[in-house]
């Protein structure tokens, strides 16, 4: 982590270098809880570990050497908020590396219903593991636990997996990867580092849909400003716009960048598009009901508009605003990232309990010629 890097927390929050030491440890997250710990050399060490974990696990013998990493430590997965994918994505990843793990997905089951603090029951919660994942609906409330981890007196790190509003870093993590492996050169054998290029200079980015209320492309917005001379176009409602805090960061990094509020005129130009649901779960009256979604959805006739190597991503869970028809395309990447979120979060807790370096020695020594 580069200390220049410390003064790029926008959010509310007042010392923001102090934020961010808080959550890292000799330069390297600790904690995982903001998109902005990380700088462009961890991106890209965190995308090449993840294809190494890749690599491994496709072999019997290496799926055994992955599971002896992490079999001494324990992981919590406290996820008070529903998920299929970030959920099942940080079990598997806990399997790969032979984490033993278990769940909290429904306080009404916790001494909570006693009337015991949620603080209270994470302080207990950090006792018997050694990791928590947390996913939960109040913004910067994980960052809170973090702090409080660090004020007890056995400190186990806290990953972030999606806090209310505003940040879901390892989904960023993973949509970066997914981003930046569809546009790398297919590695050979010999992996020279993929994404290290300036893979992302000269392309135009979209995100389309919800984008006040998503906090994967608030994430991902801060991860894409580590890099350069790309363009971004922000399509949404104008009131579901994506936030002034995300604008002065991009405005900071000098990166170019639109607002608009229909994605059809513009389908053609892009090289990626990241789409998003309507988040009306955060809706108070039912407003995003009056919302026409059809100018931020993809339908199969948009498809002749495409170009050849566009990146279709999406978070997932999809309603309608992708076409059922357009999954069979080979622009179509939303399934990769499901996967590739199994191998980013392997390589994050590999990376958190230093174990990335004996990841990376076996994969140098029995996995390249
Ligand atoms: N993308 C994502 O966070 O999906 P889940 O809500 O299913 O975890």
């Amino acid at each position: 982590m580069h200390t220049s890097d410390a003064a790029d927390v926008s959010q509310p929050g007042g010392d923001t270098a102090h934020r961010l030491s808080a959550l890292n440890r000799n330069d390297r997250p600790f904690h995982v809880v903001l998109s902005q710990q990380f700088d462009r050399p961890t991106i890209e060490q965190l995308c090449q570990l993840s294809d190494m974990i890749r690599s491994i696990a496709s072999t019997r013998q290496g799926t055994q050497f992955l599971r002896t990493q992490l079999s001494h430590r324990r992981a919590m997965l406290y996820f008070i908020q529903p998920s299929t994918r970030t959920f099942l994505s940080f079990t598997a990843a806990c399997q790969i590396l032979g984490m033993p793990h278990n769940e909290v997905r429904d306080r009404s089951t916790s001494s909570e219903v006693k009337g015991e603090s949620e603080d209270d029951t994470i302080r207990v919660l950090s006792q018997y593991f050694d990791l928590i994942i947390m996913r939960h609906p109040a913004e910067g409330f994980a960052e809170h636990v973090a702090n409080m981890l660090n004020a007890m007196p056995r400190t186990i790190p806290l990953m972030n997996a999606g806090s209310g509003k505003d940040q879901h870093p390892t989904q960023a993590m993973l949509d970066i990867y997914t981003l930046l492996r569809s546009l790398a050169e297919p590695g050979t054998k010999r992996s020279a580092p993929r994404y290290t290029a300036d893979l992302l200079a000269g392309k135009t980015i979209a995100f389309a849909g919800d984008l006040k209320r998503g906090r994967t492309v608030r994430s991902l917005a801060y991860l894409l400003c580590r890099y350069s001379g790309m363009r971004l176009l922000f399509v949404a409602p104008p009131e579901l716009q994506i936030g002034d805090d995300i604008i002065e960061y991009i405005e900071k990094h000098d990166i170019e960048y639109e607002k608009l509020d229909d994605l059809r005129p513009v389908i053609g130009d892009v090289n990626a598009v990241y789409m998003t649901r309507m988040q009306d779960e955060w809706d108070t009256a039912g407003e995003s009901g009056k919302i026409d979604y059809t100018r931020y959805s993809l339908t199969y006739e948009m498809a002749d508009q495409f170009k050849d190597h566009l990146i279709i991503m999406h978070p997932l869970p999809r309603r309608l605003e992708i076409d059922q028809r357009i999954d069979h395309l080979p622009q179509a990447k939303y399934w990769d990232q499901v996967r590739n979120g199994m191998w980013m979060r392997a390589a994050l807790i590999a990376t958190i309990f230093d174990c990335d370096t004996a990841i990376r020695e076996h994969y140098y020594a029995y996995y390249t010629y």
